[in-house]
């Protein structure tokens, strides 16, 4: 199919690709160098933006009201479930913490991924430009290595595109996905190995079988579908942050900002890349560490490629646990040319973490987003956020897609006999407490 609105190049070589028909037929390999990394370019110089950005909550109805600069040809193949039009919040009683605790003078912007349309994380728009491209190029059956929430996302996006999936899941990868993909009736590998392992199984299924599989944290696919947060922090916020903070397991975030401000770039829109912040848990922080030794030693040469694989990982937080982190020597510059950090927070802190959240704001989040709100604490606390900036904290998700964790968060249950035993409650007193324990290491 020729379109008249996007190339994909190949960020290696420069090779050019006539959009998807060309890059699927040549299996999401670049001939020339081997790259697997390609980007979506488009015709277009962007003039269109300054009416897309200027559009009122009411006419956004989804990621989609950036059609124009998603490489889809045609709207007729778009599948929606109304994912990416959520709000950007300021939370006032962070803002109010970072004061009291630290003298510090922030406003504190939350984007609300739990509130998305289709499986509540912020996989839902990357799954849902998949989908939807794959049945512009009239794909059949497709391949998936994740750790949970990908899985997830692309299982019911595929579904409604009647695309049979096959996801490969790590073999600690929480229950509540592995259901949810078989109620679409998709297929699932639970790999009895960590999630290194499932991809590298799912490369060989997809090619025994001639599939197409996901081209992980640079598959334009994801990457093109992510960078639409950016305008819409653009068209919230008026502004982009001085601050992001997002928890880190492969970085399809940072990517996605990067790319999102390269497009930007010669127009009005033009911003630097705001200063990242990322997260991991305890652990599973193999870019933390890497980040830590490059700091310690002043970034000595290969530094950028000198970063530990943690095996197996042992973590609570399974969407997070990417162990063997591919993407690091791509990561870890971004990150530096923005003056970030990539630091970790302590994993037994996320129950805490999200029953103070829970009470505050009266939203229920998932692990990842706990350790993405740890991460923001443990940045206070550090000194890594300056008085007077703008802090945006990307929480990945709503606790549905956890209910193990969901449960974990009983703490005001009491067991009860008679109605002797049933004591008055003080919910004003538990905010102390609660402040008190997220906030202590
Ligand atoms: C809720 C949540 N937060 C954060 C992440 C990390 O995303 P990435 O590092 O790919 O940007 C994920 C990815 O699995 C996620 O599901
Ligand atoms: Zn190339």
């Amino acid at each position: 199919m020729k379109n008249n609105k996007f190339t994909l190049q190949c960020v290696k070589c420069g090779q050019e690709f006539d959009g998807f028909s060309e890059w699927f037929d040549v299996n999401q390999v670049c001939p020339q160098c081997n790259s697997k990394h390609v980007e979506a370019v488009y015709d277009d110089d962007l003039t269109g933006m300054k009416n897309l950005l200027q559009s009122s909550d009411e006419q956004v109805k989804s990621f989609w009201h950036y059609f124009d600069y998603l490489p889809l040809i045609s709207r007729d193949n778009i599948i929606s479930f109304g994912e990416g039009a959520i709000p950007v919040e300021r939370w006032k009683f962070l803002e109010a913490y970072a004061r009291d605790a630290y003298g510090l003078h922030n406003e504190v912007w939350v984007y609300r991924n739990d509130k998305n349309g289709g499986t509540g994380t912020f996989k839902d728009i990357g799954a849902s430009l998949a989908a939807s491209i794959l049945k512009e190029h009239g794909i059949k059956d497709y391949v998936v290595a994740s750790t949970g929430n990908t899985a997830t996302a692309f299982s019911r996006y595929m579904s409604k595109a009647g695309i049979s999936t096959y996801i490969f899941m790590p073999v600690d990868a929480l229950k509540a996905s592995e259901s949810e993909i078989n109620v679409y009736g998709q297929k699932v590998f639970r790999v009895q190995g960590d999630y290194a392992k499932a991809k590298e199984i799912a490369a060989s299924f997809a090619k025994k079988h001639g599939f197409l599989m996901t081209g992980g944290n640079v598959d334009p696919l994801r990457v093109e579908s992510k960078k639409t947060m950016v305008f819409e922090w653009l068209r919230q916020m008026g502004k982009l942050p001085d601050v992001y903070v997002q928890a880190l397991s492969g970085g399809t975030g940072p990517i996605a900002i990067d790319k999102a401000l390269r497009d930007l770039k010669g127009t009005e829109y033009d911003n630097p890349m705001p200063r990242q912040v990322l997260v991991q848990p305890d652990k599973c922080p193999p870019m933390a560490l890497a980040w830590e030794r490059a700091v310690q030693n002043n970034f000595p040469e290969g530094w950028d490629t000198n970063f530990p694989v943690i095996e197996n990982p042992q973590t609570r937080v399974p969407t997070l646990a990417t162990g063997k982190p591919g993407t690091y020597p791509l990561i870890s510059h971004l990150v530096k040319d923005s003056n970030g950090s990539i630091i970790q927070m302590k994993e037994e802190k996320i129950n805490d973490i999200a029953r103070w959240m829970a009470y505050e704001t009266s939203i229920a989040m998932g692990p990842a987003s706990a350790v993405c709100m740890g991460g923001f604490l443990n940045a206070l606390k550090q000194g890594l956020i300056k008085d007077g900036e703008s802090v945006l904290v990307n929480t990945g998700e709503g606790v549905t897609r956890a209910p193990e964790f969901m449960e974990e968060m009983i703490y005001v249950t009491d067991d009860v006999y008679s109605v002797d035993d049933c004591k008055l409650h003080d919910r004003k007193g538990l905010r102390e407490v609660l402040r008190r324990k997220a906030v202590e290491r």
